[in-house]
């Protein structure tokens, strides 16, 4: 069954990156041994050894280190790029090799359109409900390997932007909506990368939170809420990878473009944050040569319109000084050192397939959660028949789009729609070949296992009503550049789902979608699991899930709202026509169209009124109920939480006891929220810890939370300091945001 999904929204990024501008001749040189230079000896410094560089660099190799090259057609690949989404040029003369980047945020991409492999991890949002730290950075050092195998040295992966708007189509490659467990997992994932010798980046900064009108749209949000939510995201997981690039956005961000805005990059990124790395502009985001120079833009990407004759003009002018200009070359030479690019250049071979199929495995079944599971319908005990409907589940397991698409090996186990002549290839459902019901025909031999499209719902029904179970897929695509209309999904699935949990009440729903989803099914089904776009084991990993061999431990990193009215914009904010113009077919209409592009489009507006109360913090202010609150999972066994005490030294540190009260051996991850006394003017309460413990059937164990008094914090804009509201805390701990049995009052001197 195919989502007709036909309204959903373009956005103009695409075009931008597409269609470069002047396309420089370069090669990948070859560099010589990098023994022969002063710079050479590892024992220095990153910054010592890249003043070394820079005296020794012509004015010519300073600004080539600070733009891209374009992005490279598939037959300049072989003597210029490595064929990622971009590239520097290597300086032989020096023993600089050049930075070959790729998009890799669930895996590299166009690795298999290399003719080369990649492994396609679970999505990052899916990921992050796993909560799991160690596991996140086993997810990046998997990343990192496969970009070293396959010839690069810089990610271009680490989206960690707040989902303030849940229809925005890349919240599949975020992680969620809460500064604190974003930011740690996003720092994780970017720390195993550069573990690898990788340039790690951070991306995209920043109130990048609508694909729609992504390149005109002006994000009007308040300095503290700013401050306190989506750059909290940013520092946090900057201060935990040390990555080495952060690449800044294409929105406007309060009447500035980000790539030029000296408050993000100047005040906040590189002096408040005290970031050293480089800032790379996203593909088509630099809008000026001077202004971004000053305003703290170190790289063009990926051409060179901005940063290349035309900053050379604007040195030799004067009009940006040659300390500036040292500054941004310092800043790329640098990060290249500290990821090792010169002590340890790499080579490429075949990645340890088995290794990432293993891993990919344990990622989803970790990052499933269990939604929904009345009379125990799950898991799948002494049932011998069962219904597959939809989904496409006898192929393959959906995945996210656009930059990030990872290429299912093979092609998608489902055909691409026709192109309609407007979108790239990676703007496509595209499918992995991992298919949930030859697992689950594997996984339980005993068992009559029916598989039905759910094109046709008679058949469906009817399939359903002879079976003891019926397992119907749904799924949400998303994809970079369109942002998603609503939450629900196209009518015809939950028709589907209606119908077969009217034809069999054992129904159990498996969505896989990069958002939430709204249910209007949900009191009518006994199971729904999410399975988020699961990755190249999806469907191994989801029938250990539903057949019970791996119990689930996955909990919400976003809220699934009632319904589109809940959410503090009812209504998406799309731009208007001049703001979100397709790019012409006629050639010279078409270079007039990119010209407009790089100055800018008219500027639309939108309003984050709600400011501090992005996902739960809205929810829980406004008192609305929601479908799953962040934070919410089940298990196959139950947990007790008992015994809180809080005691306030340096840290703070919570205890607790926890019991596995079911018949089982399972993982709970325990949440301490707290909240803030009436004076800091917050939302009712913040995710300050969390731990994932494992526990027997029966075993009880202490637990034990520190908690940073910074994570108590707020952020005072007219001192521009962060500090401790006077008053009572209160701490909070339990299951998920909305069921915390133990509550503590906190005093902080
Ligand atoms: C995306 C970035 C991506 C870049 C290079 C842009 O359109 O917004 O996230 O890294 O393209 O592919």
């Amino acid at each position: 069954m195919r989502s007709s999904r036909s309204s959903r929204l373009l956005v103009l990024g695409f075009a931008a990156a597409m269609c470069g501008g002047s396309i420089a001749v370069a090669q990948i040189a070859k560099t010589p041994p990098a023994t022969q230079f002063s710079w050479s000896d590892a024992s220095l410094s990153p910054d010592v050894r890249a003043d070394l560089v820079i005296k020794e660099m012509t004015l010519d190799e300073k600004i080539s280190l600070l733009h891209g090259q374009n992005r490279p057609t598939e037959a300049q690949t072989v003597t210029r790029s490595n064929g990622g989404a971009g590239y520097t040029v290597a300086i032989p003369r020096l023993g600089i090799p050049s930075i070959q980047m790729a998009d890799s945020a669930y895996g590299v991409t166009r690795g298999a359109a290399m003719g080369r492999y990649s492994t396609a991890l679970p999505n990052n949002l899916g990921a992050a409900s796993s909560w799991d730290t160690a596991m996140m950075r086993t997810y990046g050092e998997l990343i990192g390997d496969e970009l070293r195998d396959e010839g690069y040295n810089m990610t271009l992966g680490g989206g960690v932007n707040l989902t303030r708007e849940p229809r925005d189509g890349r919240t599949f490659e975020y992680m969620g909506e809460d500064p604190l467990l974003a930011g740690t997992l996003d720092g994780n994932v970017e720390a195993g990368v550069q573990s690898r010798h990788i340039i790690g980046d951070v991306k995209h900064y920043a109130i990048n939170d609508q694909e729609s009108g992504r390149t005109a749209v002006n994000a009007n949000i308040s300095r503290r809420a700013m401050r306190e939510t989506d750059l909290r995201a940013f520092e946090i997981a900057l201060q935990i990878s040390h990555a080495g690039a952060v690449m800044c956005s294409y929105n406007r961000v309060n009447g500035v473009y980000a790539c030029q805005n000296s408050y993000l990059l100047s005040d906040v990124l590189k002096g408040a944050f005290g970031f050293k790395g480089f800032v790379l502009s996203d593909w088509g985001g630099t809008h000026s040569t001077v202004r971004a120079s000053h305003a703290g833009l170190d790289q063009e990407q990926p051409g060179d319109y901005f940063y290349g004759d035309a900053l050379k003009k604007a040195v030799e002018d004067g009009r940006v000084p040659e300390a500036e200009l040292d500054d941004h070359v310092h800043r790329v030479l640098r990060s290249m050192f500290a990821a090792g690019l010169f002590d340890d250049p790499g080579k490429t071979q075949v990645p340890d397939v088995e290794k990432g199929y293993a891993t990919a495995q344990h990622i989803a079944e970790e990052s499933i959660v269990l939604l929904r599971n009345e009379h125990h319908v799950l898991p799948l005990t002494g049932v011998h028949r069962i219904a597959v409907i939809g989904g496409h589940a006898d192929v393959g397991v959906l995945s996210g789009g656009g930059s990030a698409q990872v290429n299912p090996p093979g092609g998608s186990a489902v055909p691409p729609q026709a192109d309609k002549g407007v979108l790239p290839v990676s703007i496509r459902e595209a499918w992995m070949p991992s298919s949930p019901l030859r697992s689950l025909r594997e996984a339980l031999p005993g068992a009559k296992i029916s598989f039905t499209s759910g094109d046709d719902v008679a058949a469906a029904e009817s399939a359903a009503s002879k079976a003891d179970v019926a397992i119907v897929f749904v799924y949400q695509w998303e994809s970079e550049g369109l942002d998603l209309p609503t939450l629900n999904l196209a009518p015809e699935q939950n028709k589907l789902v209606e119908s077969v949990a009217a034809a069999n009440p054992r129904t159990i729903v498996v969505l896989e979608t990069g958002s939430p989803a709204t249910m209007p099914w949900v009191d009518k089904v006994q199971g729904v699991v999410e399975a988020w776009y699961p990755g190249i084991r999806g469907g191994e990993a989801l029938a250990e899930i539903l057949t019970g061999k791996v119990n689930p431990s996955g909990k919400l990193a976003i809220t699934f709202p009632e319904s589109d009215a809940d959410l503090p914009n009812p209504n998406l904010v799309t731009p208007p026509p001049s703001s979100q113009p397709h790019p012409p077919a006629d050639k010279k209409k078409r270079a007039e169209f990119m010209k407009a592009l790089r100055y800018g489009l008219p500027a639309f507006q939108t309003y984050y009124n709600e400011g501090l109360k992005v996902g739960y913090k809205w929810y829980d202010a406004e008192n609305k109920p929601v479908l799953f609150p962040f934070g919410f999972g089940l298990s196959y066994t139950t947990f007790a939480y008992s015994d809180l005490h809080v005691t306030a030294g340096k840290a703070v540190t919570v205890n607790f006891t926890l019991k596995n009260t079911g018949g089982r051996a399972g993982t709970e991850i325990a949440e301490v929220y707290a909240a803030l006394p009436p004076a800091a003017q917050e939302p009712p309460k913040r995710l300050v810890g969390w731990a994932r413990v494992a526990l027997l059937p029966g075993e009880t164990r202490q637990i034990s939370i520190p908690v940073d008094r910074d994570r108590m914090t707020i952020f005072d804009v007219a001192q521009d300091k962060w500090e401790l509201a006077p008053g009572s805390y209160s701490i909070l701990v339990g299951s998920s945001s909305r069921d915390l049995p133990l509550t503590r009052p906190l005093t902080l001197p």
